[in-house]
């Protein structure tokens, strides 16, 4: 059972995890229209695994009895500048997306809800690892740094990331 409190927010976070898909298939179209096809399949890789987080909390509420509410997603930039600069946009959007979960546990704990405690727990666990491949995104961009070969390495490098699908 939820209360009402952490229903709504648990519903809050569905379309957080929503607009961050959004987010970045975004990212992956602008990648793809700039010739970076790796680029653009580590992008869209990333909207399928934000659509499973999405996914994962809209089974819970269900699971829990609970209410899912579905609001507008918010419209994403349309230009990300350079694949560094991207990289450095999703690392901080990743950062909210940590504080928000981090939130929610907090609310759980509040509300005694002991199972969303539990459920929550892979978030947070997911959280450490989205900011941490943002991070290496970023070391190896900032290595790169004006060097086209590089950059083409790279690309090709992403273009072999697959989703697998999460429980
Ligand atoms: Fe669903 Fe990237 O956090």
């Amino acid at each position: 059972m939820l209360t009402e409190k952490m229903n709504k927010a648990l519903n809050e976070q569905i379309n957080k995890e929503m607009y961050s898909a959004y987010l970045y298939m975004a990212m992956s179209a602008q990648c793809t229209h700039d010739g970076l096809n790796g680029f653009g399949n580590w992008f869209m890789v990333q909207y399928h695994e934000e659509m499973a987080h999405a996914m994962k909390i809209y089974d819970y509420v269900n699971e829990q009895g609970g209410k899912v509410t579905l609001e507008n997603i918010e419209k994403p930039p349309e230009q990300f500048g350079t694949p560094l600069e991207m990289f450095q946009a999703t690392l901080k959007h990743e950062q909210f997306v940590t504080s928000s979960i981090n939130n929610l546990v907090a609310l759980a704990y509040e509300e005694k809800d002991y199972a969303t405690q539990i459920f929550l727990q892979w978030f947070v666990t997911e959280q450490i690892e989205e900011e941490a491949n943002d991070n290496d995104m970023i070391a190896k961009l900032k290595l790169i740094g004006n060097d086209g070969n590089g950059l083409f390495m790279l690309d090709k490098d992403l273009a072999s990331r697959t989703f697998t699908q999460i429980n």
